[in-house]
């Protein structure tokens, strides 16, 4: 299926001007805003309603700065004027548990409902805000040192902080990156054979390329920086930290 865009409307047209932000002028998201978006985030479809995923906006500027560093010296999340951690939580349903005297049984499959529900939740409220008029970033830089962010934000058993979510007013016009054609990620019926999927990654890369060079960086290509990416395990502490939190990932 080599489709161009066939038919645009107002919410294709706003998924399609997505661009991660990352400087943002003073200005911040109104409450109202926020909330409004917040709440049309909510109607984003969830595990049999079960709603899994919690945000902290962090309004303290020490903290703030204490996550810049924590996310590898991210000014953005101090400066775009709002930062959200999102979070998968058990939290509540451990409650609800406890006070019936039940069982909260975590498995791999629990977490994975946790990291689903908030991933559909985040997106649908980054989609929210750009339809408002304010810019993005997630930040999946909150990661690198999961105990020291859950001990900073005092995070309960049960809450699980997966990635923070910049929200401000854009300073930037960044160009938009290009994404993998439509044919190597929409298959009828069965996989494609790994020649024709290395063909697709290399007409993307040129893609990617053409990109760098317009953003002045040449010579950057997208092969090699995925090459790279999974060469080594990322961020090993993951694991033991979810798992201190109550996941149960075995
Ligand atoms: C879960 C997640 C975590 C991300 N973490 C970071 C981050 O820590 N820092 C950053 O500058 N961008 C981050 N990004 C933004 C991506 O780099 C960006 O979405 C991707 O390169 C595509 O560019 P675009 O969003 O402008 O289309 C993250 C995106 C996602 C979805």
């Amino acid at each position: 299926m080599t489709t161009t865009i066939l038919r645009m409307n107002p919410t294709l047209d706003q998924m399609h001007a997505h661009r991660s932000i990352r400087k943002y002028t003073s200005e911040a998201i109104s409450d109202s805003d926020l909330g409004t978006a917040v709440e049309a985030a909510q109607q984003a479809a969830t595990s049999a309603n079960i709603q899994v995923y919690s945000v902290i906006r962090v309004t303290k500027t020490e903290s703030l700065q204490k996550l810049v560093e924590l996310t590898g010296g991210q000014e953005k999340v101090a400066q775009a004027g709002t930062f959200l951690v999102i979070c998968g939580d058990m939290r509540r349903h451990r409650l609800l548990a406890e006070a019936a005297s039940e069982q909260c049984t975590e498995n791999l499959e629990s977490f994975l409902l946790c990291v689903v529900d908030a991933s559909l939740f985040a997106q649908n409220l980054a989609l929210a805000v750009e339809s408002l008029g304010w810019g993005t970033c997630f930040i999946g830089g909150l990661r690198n040192d999961l105990q020291a962010v859950g001990e900073l934000l005092d995070l309960p058993k049960g809450v699980y902080p997966l990635f923070g979510l910049c929200i401000g007013r854009a300073d930037e016009s960044p160009w938009q990156r290009p994404r993998l054609p439509i044919d190597a990620v929409l298959f009828d019926d069965r996989y494609p054979d790994d020649a024709a999927m290395l063909g697709m990654m290399k007409a993307y890369d040129d893609d990617m390329a053409a990109y760098y060079e317009k953003r002045g960086a040449s010579g950057r290509r997208w092969i090699g920086q995925m090459e790279q990416f999974f060469a080594s395990p990322r961020r090993t502490g993951d694991r033991s930290y979810y798992e201190s939190q109550g996941a149960s990932l075995g």
